[in-house]
């Protein structure tokens, strides 16, 4: 069966072949012939969906051109001709990325036949990655509705954590952009940002909401959501280096932090810039106790303890963003 909608380039630097190619294949495809592979690179707007080319050709060898097209075009199925087939050459022309290959002198069958395996492939590629894409699409999203369940049921114990949690992970989104941590690991960090306080789920309302400051048995229990919430998301997949932010955000520079007081670069890189946002935003909130900081008096507080409680080269390095944001009124936006 043809589908005059689907275009085929032939590319062989003698006029006879490029012919007798077109001849075979115009009744079911739409078909573009090039003298050499430049040409045919140059039309590749025409969305081609296979490509026979001609392995010698005078400007490009063919097998070059259906790696350079395979890089480009990753679906576009690629079929060489060849004068002079070898165990060598064939194998060069799979390994090249191409589909098959076709013998010159070739039949019509022959040349129809190859196309309508390499369509076929072709079609078995876009259905696959379509399907790769929608599961991606359901995970994510199955990932967002599992992440709001969770900030809303710690919300539903402490109204502050859910609010808290969107104004960190955006302000830590904000500050690596700006000091160059790569899109990937920001996302699976935001994702952690999000449920840095899931633990707390575990804690008693009674803690959660008490006005006055927590006696030690109390405080003890509050240390434990870091690894509460640790314990909720160790089986996930979504969070990959961002699940150090949920066990190691309390963690101190000189040690004294919980729940493992590890000391300076051990406290994994994520969980210790994410430390200087949340403390920022906690210093920044009106909470039960304690009085809210103006956002320079919080930037000044996270200076002035840099070397005990943060990592203090990297304070100096967020600490200019922080100052723009200011500025720029993105502070008390958030
Ligand atoms: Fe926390």
């Amino acid at each position: 069966m043809g589908n005059k909608d689907r275009v085929v380039f032939v590319v062989d630097d003698e006029k006879g072949v490029q012919e007798s190619m077109k001849m075979v294949l115009k009744d079911k495809y739409q078909v573009f012939t090039f003298d050499c592979p430049e040409e045919a690179l140059a039309d590749v707007a025409l969305e081609p969906e296979l490509i026979f080319t001609d392995i010698r050709m005078f400007s490009m060898n063919g097998l070059e051109f259906a790696e350079r097209i395979k890089k480009m075009k990753p679906q576009v199925e690629v079929v060489i001709i060849t004068a002079y087939p070898d165990l060598s050459s064939s194998l060069r022309a799979l390994r090249s990325g191409a589909f098959d290959y076709i013998v010159k002198p070739f039949g019509k069958d022959e040349v129809l036949e190859a196309a309508d395996r390499a369509l076929q492939k072709r079609n078995q590629v876009v259905e696959n990655t379509k399907m790769i894409q929608e599961l991606r699409k359901a995970i994510s999203l199955n990932y967002k509705a599992t992440t709001r369940a969770l900030v809303l049921a710690v919300d539903a114990k402490d109204s502050y954590t859910a609010e808290h949690s969107r104004r960190t992970s955006e302000l830590l989104v904000a500050v690596g952009e700006r000091i160059g941590i790569p899109d990937a690991k920001l996302i699976t960090c935001k994702r952690a940002a999000e449920l840095h306080d899931i633990g707390k789920i575990g804690i008693e309302e009674s803690i959660l909401k008490k006005e006055e400051p927590l006696a030690l048995f109390e405080l003890e229990k509050m240390r434990q959501h870091p690894l509460i919430g640790y314990q909720i998301l160790r089986p996930t997949t979504f969070l990959e280096e961002g699940l150090s932010i949920i066990l190691h955000h309390h963690e101190r520079y000189d040690g004294k932090g919980y729940p493992e007081g590890l000391v300076g670069k051990k406290i994994p890189f994520p969980a210790r810039l994410f430390a200087i946002i949340d403390t920022y935003d906690a210093i920044t909130t009106q909470r039960c106790y304690g009085s809210k900081l103006s956002s320079i008096q919080a930037i000044k507080e996270i200076i002035k303890v840099k070397e005990r409680q943060f990592d203090p080269s990297l304070v100096d390095l967020v600490v200019p963003h922080f100052l723009k944001f200011r500025k720029d009124g993105y502070l008390d936006r958030l």
